[in-house]
């Protein structure tokens, strides 16, 4: 399938050498408003077609396309390549907006079209593992998760580190429960720049038990990725900073136990084996590219795809209190209600 790949900037080259690798794929053209990232990715794959104006790339020949540039263009460049026939890979988030991505998945299947979201790390072997282990019964009923994404970090020209790091973690999230959060908040507070969170708590409530929070920074000391899913049965860590071993499944546990007599303590601690099992060391980027290509070829329906990407941007909106209300109502406002004093004091950083 002859595919192009729009914006060449941090993330696009990593796409560009999937996409020479992958499987089904005629990487053919590429386009960029800045000549010297052309000339760059020219040299390096020789034989491609180069254009500084999407529209030139969409209008040739391409059959799919893949969209590396800065959010805020994603909706208008996804949705000029599918009026044009296009099957379309946007990066992680689809749009900038929920109604905006809603919008897209409705001209993807007008068009009858392949749409898909570039959530890489629900295409990782580890976040798949994670995935069948909850699926499986294997962890027991999920009571929390949560999730630090922490690093002294490269800050973004145009979006907050929520649209930048938050995403990542709210995709697998979504992924692992299969269910959008029925209750959302947040808070994060602009430190270097104004009015440009560095540093921000995504807080989730679903409707059938779990609870989860993700920590996102671009200002702190240590680079973290670290995911603790914890079960009635089972605990997992998923550190994806660890070379190996990324997933180790904790046999641990509290349980309650009914007293026999008046008095007895009723919690039984269970501390049984860790078990780190053997993961693929296939690499998430290359299985999406190959994934979107698969599924541009036979029309089947991503993983990632248009509805997923945007349950993800609807999620982060509810967690910021913007655009779709949640069905509940957010934990500072209903602060708020209850003890104005302490609202204040949980707001006293800028709110999200
Ligand atoms: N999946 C991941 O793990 C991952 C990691 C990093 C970034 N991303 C995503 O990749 C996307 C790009 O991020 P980035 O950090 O590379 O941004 P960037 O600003 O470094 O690069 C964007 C590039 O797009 C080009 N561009 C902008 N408008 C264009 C247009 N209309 N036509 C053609 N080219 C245009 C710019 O010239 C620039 O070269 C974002 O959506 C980001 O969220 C994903």
């Amino acid at each position: 399938m002859k595919t192009g790949l729009i914006g060449l900037g941090y993330w696009g080259p990593n796409l560009a050498r999937v996409l020479s690798q992958a499987q089904h794929s005629d990487f053919t053209a590429c386009c960029d408003l800045d000549a010297a990232k052309l000339r760059r990715i020219g040299r390096l794959y020789p034989g491609l077609r180069l254009y500084n104006n999407a529209d030139e790339l969409l209008d040739s020949d391409v059959e799919s396309v893949l969209i590396a540039t800065p959010i805020a263009t994603h909706y208008d460049l996804a949705r000029r390549a599918l009026l044009k026939g296009k099957h379309v890979f946007v990066e992680k988030p689809l749009a900038n907006t929920s109604a905006r991505a809603c919008e897209l998945t409705a001209i993807a299947r007008s068009k009858r079209r392949v749409l898909m979201a570039g959530h890489t790390f629900v295409y990782s072997p580890a976040v798949m593992r994670i995935k069948e282990l909850i699926d499986s019964g294997a962890l027991g009923t999920i009571h929390y998760l949560s999730f630090s994404r922490v690093n002294l970090g490269l800050y973004s020209k145009d979006v907050d580190v929520v649209w930048d790091l938050a995403v990542h973690d709210v995709s697998i999230l979504l992924y692992w429960l299969n269910e959008m959060p029925a209750r959302a908040c947040s808070f994060g507070r602009s430190c270097v720049q104004l009015a440009k969170r560095d540093v921000a708590s995504l807080w989730f409530q679903f409707a059938s038990g779990p609870v989860a929070w993700c920590e996102v920074s671009w200002l702190s000391p240590q680079k973290m990725r670290r995911t603790c899913v914890v079960g009635s049965e089972r605990m997992v860590v998923y550190d994806d900073t660890e070379a190996s071993e990324k997933v180790k499944i904790y046999d641990r546990g509290v349980n309650l136990r009914r007293p026999q007599n008046f008095g007895e303590f009723q919690l039984t601690y269970r501390l049984g084996d860790m078990v780190a099992p053997n993961l693929p060391n296939t690499e998430p980027l290359l299985c999406e590219v190959e994934h979107f290509l698969e599924c541009a070829e036979s029309g089947r329906s991503p993983r990632t795809d248009g509805k997923f990407g945007e349950d993800v941007v609807r999620a982060i909106e509810m967690a910021m209190d913007i655009g779709w209300k949640p069905a509940g109502v957010c934990e500072e406002m209903r602060l708020a209600t209850a003890a104005p004093e302490l609202a204040a004091a949980v707001g006293s950083g800028e709110r999200a």
